[in-house]
């Protein structure tokens, strides 16, 4: 009895403490527009505890998508989902609280921004959420390095921001290694995501460099087959931690 109350308070925001175990959090990009309540009751019923939600400003990436009236409107349905907004927008500073008070769970933005990271991050603590801080391929790891100790989870883009359905990027594994090699010297908390081009065949890739948490939109909701989707994108992610 005593262990099934621990399992079900457990903080989904923890690596899973089975190190077999990867945390999948689905991105809402993929999913069904016209269907959105019905697709995130498929998530739930997949056994997720993350859901992934993409916010494009059409400025930062050549893509819009949707504000903080889309996670307001989820909110209430996945009471038990942990919400994670990645921002790609050009001002998180002003949005972020906006995101929060519809629901938002953990606000990342990216590192390429116009404004004072250490000011970011103390408005994010100030609203209480977890903080993410995510880098485009093209971002060497030394850019986000200064502000590891004080963020919840490291986001490496393994596509070029602004689109789903794209061919991940190889080289990115390197960065996730980095980042692993760097949490264990410096005995580090953050989490770290991988983000973009995640499937069948690269989820075990980036597991065994050292990804915690895999963001997959296209290979979980393209064929509308999500539940079927998430339990081979398990299996997959954890087939080389044997
Ligand atoms: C892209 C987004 C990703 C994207 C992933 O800029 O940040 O979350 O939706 O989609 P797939 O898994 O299809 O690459
Ligand atoms: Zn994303």
């Amino acid at each position: 009895m005593e262990q099934k109350t621990k399992q079900r308070k457990r903080d989904p925001f923890l690596p899973p403490p089975d190190k077999k175990e990867v945390i999948i959090a689905p991105s809402l990009l993929s999913a069904d527009f016209s269907n959105l309540a019905a697709e995130v009751r498929k998530v739930i019923r997949a056994g997720c505890q993350w859901l992934h939600f993409d916010v494009m400003d059409g400025h930062f990436v050549p893509n819009l998508t949707f504000g903080p009236l889309v996670v307001a409107a989820l909110r209430p349905l996945a009471k038990k989902l942990f919400f994670d907004v990645h921002l790609m927008i050009e001002e998180p500073q002003f949005f972020a609280p906006k995101f929060v008070a519809a629901g938002a769970q953990a606000i990342t933005f990216h590192q390429e921004i116009d404004y004072n990271i250490d000011q970011l991050i103390r408005l994010l603590r100030r609203h209480n959420v977890k903080v993410g801080i995510s880098l485009r391929p093209k971002t060497p790891l030394e850019a986000i390095e200064p502000y590891l100790p004080r963020v919840d989870l490291v986001l490496v883009m393994s596509v070029e921001p602004g689109f789903g359905g794209q061919k991940l990027i190889p080289r990115t594994f390197n960065k996730v290694r980095q980042l692993r090699l760097l949490k264990e010297k410096k005995g580090l908390k953050f989490l770290i995501q991988i983000d973009g081009g995640i499937n069948a065949e690269t989820a075990p890739l980036a597991v065994a460099a050292g990804a915690e948490v895999l963001v997959a939109g296209s290979f979980i909701f393209a064929d509308g087959n999500v539940i079927h989707n998430v339990q081979r994108l398990k299996q997959a992610a954890t087939s080389t931690t044997g």
